[in-house]
Formats: C-alpha cells, sequence, structure tokens
C-alpha cells in the first residue's frame, strides 16, 4: 500500500485522521475479511458479535453473511459510511443483521442494544497505547460467559518500525481474570497492510 499523509502506522490517530485515510481511497484495506477471523468463526454457530474498529466492515459483513448479528464500531464516520455502502450491495436479511455504530472504543461504554455478545472481533485496531487495555478488558467484559475474543494485530510491521504495535504481554495482561486464553500464535503479516509479524489470539471468557 502507498504512504499517505494520514499513514496510521507513523503516529497516533485521531477520528479525524481517520475520515481523511478512508476517504484516500475506495478501499483501503481491501473487501476481504481478516484470515484469523474467518478461521476462528467458520465453524461457530451464529449469535451476537461487535466487531471494534471495524472500518470498511469487511469482517462485519462476512459475519452478518453467516448469521451473526453485529454491532460495527469504528470513530470513522467516513469509514462507516464506506462500510454501509458496501453491504448495501448485499441481501436485506444481511444488511438487517448489520448495525453501523459510531464511538471511540478507548472512550464510549460498548454500544448498546445486543450485549452481552457472544463474540468480540479486535482486527488491527490500533489506538493509542495508553487506551488500549482499559478497551480490550471493555469489550471482554461484554462478553458471555462462553464468548470469545477474537484478535488479531501487528506485533511488527517491517516497513514502519515506528507503530504503535503491540506484543501478546500487553493483551494478556490487559484480559480480565476471567478470560481463558486459549491459542496464540504469530502469523506472517496480512499482506493488506505490510511485511512483518501479527500476533493472532483468541480468549474465552469462563462460565463461571
Ligand atoms: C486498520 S483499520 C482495521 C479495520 C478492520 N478491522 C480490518 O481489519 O480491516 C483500523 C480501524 O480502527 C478504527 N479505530 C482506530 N482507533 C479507534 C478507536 N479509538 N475507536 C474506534 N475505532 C478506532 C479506525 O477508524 C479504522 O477504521
Amino acid at each position: 500500500m502507498s504512504e499517505q499523509p494520514h499513514d496510521p502506522r507513523h503516529r497516533r490517530l485521531d477520528a479525524d485522521d481517520w475520515d481523511d485515510l478512508h476517504r484516500a481511497a475506495e478501499l483501503v484495506w481491501g473487501a476481504a475479511p481478516t484470515t484469523w477471523v474467518v478461521e476462528q468463526t467458520a465453524a461457530l454457530p451464529p449469535g451476537r458479535a461487535l466487531d471494534a474498529g471495524c472500518g470498511e466492515g469487511a469482517d462485519s459483513i462476512y459475519l452478518a453473511t453467516r448469521g451473526w448479528q453485529v454491532t460495527a464500531w469504528d470513530f470513522s464516520r467516513v469509514g462507516l459510511d464506506k462500510a454501509a455502502t458496501v453491504a448495501s450491495r448485499a441481501p436485506r436479511t444481511v444488511r438487517a443483521r448489520l448495525h453501523w455504530t459510531l464511538g471511540d472504543v478507548t472512550v464510549d461504554p460498548v454500544p448498546e442494544p445486543e450485549p452481552p455478545y457472544d463474540l468480540a472481533v479486535w482486527s488491527y485496531l490500533h489506538p493509542a497505547p495508553d487506551g488500549r487495555a482499559a478497551a480490550i478488558a471493555k469489550l471482554c467484559d461484554a462478553l458471555t460467559p462462553g464468548g470469545l475474543l477474537i484478535l488479531s494485530v501487528h506485533e511488527r510491521l517491517d516497513e514502519h518500525p515506528d507503530l504503535a504495535a503491540f506484543g501478546a504481554t500487553t493483551v494478556s495482561a490487559a484480559l480480565p481474570a476471567d478470560m481463558v486464553v486459549e491459542h496464540v500464535e504469530w502469523r506472517d503479516s496480512d499482506p493488506r497492510h505490510g511485511t512483518g509479524v501479527d500476533l493472532a489470539l483468541r480468549a474465552r471468557r469462563r462460565h463461571d
């Protein structure tokens, strides 16, 4: 992907910056859902999902197509509008399952009306480091017992060494005590974003 003035990998970005980035191309990150999300949800029965930092909505639309009720949450109005435009080509039943919701994961409460969620998706959402732990914990607290957090983030991006990346320690330290990490692995970066290493994690909220 070519460099842009508001490239998120260069500095902390607010919602206006993300609006500019989302305006800069028809689809900035591409229409395909995140591989980790597809792998981890393909065998699940549909339920209620929260897609935090949904961006252009590829994961949200994928989940809704598979029958999930999806709250797609992002602080960029332009990103949400683009996502809704992409979704407008989907069948009415799919569109009816998508709830586009404007909000900042580091500031706002988890959106109503549908917590507790069965699934929380955190896909390449890199808010300011000082807001991450609380945001991850907030999502986990909105899960039903047995609910899953499916997280995929950049641990290193070769083209952008100054990215405020995260590691497994940061993520696991942010998880509430009733979350159990079931799987963690490191993968080559999603090619939509560059080359490097992604951290992919699945954690589940305990039943008791
Ligand atoms: C790299 S995109 C990822 C989009 C999508 N999850 C994906 O994997 O393709 C990051 C998204 O996170 C959103 N974002 C960044 N910080 C946020 C925050 N504090 N609250 C809500 N959304 C945020 C941006 O607006 C952007 O749409």
